[in-house]
């Protein structure tokens, strides 16, 4: 019998949502997005942990990617959206950064170790199945070095942020001075999912998108990340690759998303502490 770890391996996953995966959608997607202060924490922790290697999973337009590499460190940005990444290869520093097309588990076979994993933006959230999360969250371990950090955010269902995402029809002004107008509607909350439609006027033309995003709790995620744990480990067991490997996280409260920290590697490889205060209230621990 095919064992449990191998079929989550295997598993295609859904296909980008057309607001990343939609050239004329993913040109607009860094305009709607804001300043970004959402990833300060990200470079914080990337310097506390001393990352001199990180991989961006969903980097989408690469924002972060190419923060990152500004410092020097080598990056690795990889997303099925292929045309996010034609915006994010068209940024100043592009050429610096290592751009995968397609999932995490692209990165398998090509001999990235990182000191750091990050999904940024809610990434965590567009995985609705649970092997496709599982399948993701395998790959993830298996691209850091031991001892390697990951970190993560996803929405808290409790906090029903959805509530807010009706958005009526909505004119923005886009960089070239070009005019689009958009509007967002919750059109089914069947929880763990929510689906949401977006229609964006641009160019003369009007381009739908239809998004599912999976809100877990804070015991899920906990959950799953053991579960990559066990799964990991009988993996090393049945090839001899070396010890038992480990995810320690530490899951921070309170703030509207659920922020991870997570591990990967040998027990007793270090003991790393950091904590700093933001408006989203970072800490982990590590060992
Ligand atoms: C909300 S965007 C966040 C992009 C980026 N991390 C940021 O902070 O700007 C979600 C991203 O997840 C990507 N995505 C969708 N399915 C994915 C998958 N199976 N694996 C990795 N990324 C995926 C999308 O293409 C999109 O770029």
């Amino acid at each position: 019998m095919t064992p449990q770890w191998l079929l989550h391996r295997v598993a295609v996953m859904r296909e980008p949502d057309p607001a990343f995966a939609d050239p004329r959608l993913a040109a607009l997607y860094d305009v709607l997005d804001g300043d970004r202060s959402d990833l300060d924490a990200y470079v914080t922790i990337a310097e506390e942990v001393s990352a001199s290697s990180v991989v961006d999973i969903g980097c989408g337009t690469g924002s972060l990617a190419i923060r990152l590499a500004g410092s020097g460190r080598p990056v690795v940005g990889v997303d099925p959206a292929g045309a996010s990444l034609d915006v994010a290869r068209a940024k100043p520093l592009a050429e610096r950064i290592t751009w995968v097309h397609g999932d995490a588990t692209a990165l398998a076979g090509r001999g990235v170790a990182a000191d750091l994993a990050v999904m940024t933006g809610n990434v965590a959230q567009v995985f609705v199945s649970d092997d496709d999360w599982r399948s993701t969250l395998a790959a993830v371990h298996d691209c850091l070095r031991p001892g390697g950090w990951f970190v993560f955010e996803t929405r808290r269902p409790e906090v029903r942020d959805w509530e807010r995402w009706d958005q009526a029809p909505t004119r923005l002004t886009l960089p070239d001075g070009t005019t689009a107008v958009m509007s967002r509607t919750v059109t089914e909350v069947a929880l763990p999912v929510v689906t949401f439609e977006a229609e964006t006027a641009v160019g003369g033309e009007v381009v739908a998108s239809a998004s599912t995003l999976r809100f877990r709790e804070c015991h899920e995620v906990e959950r799953d990340l053991d579960s990559v744990d066990e799964d990991a480990t009988r993996w090393r067991r049945r090839t001899r690759r070396g010890s038992r490997a480990m995810w320690t996280r530490r899951v921070v409260q309170p703030s509207p998303t659920i922020e991870v920290v997570a591990s990967s590697g040998a027990s007793n490889t270090r003991r790393t502490r950091c904590s700093h205060t933001t408006t989203r209230s970072w800490a982990c621990s590590g060992r």
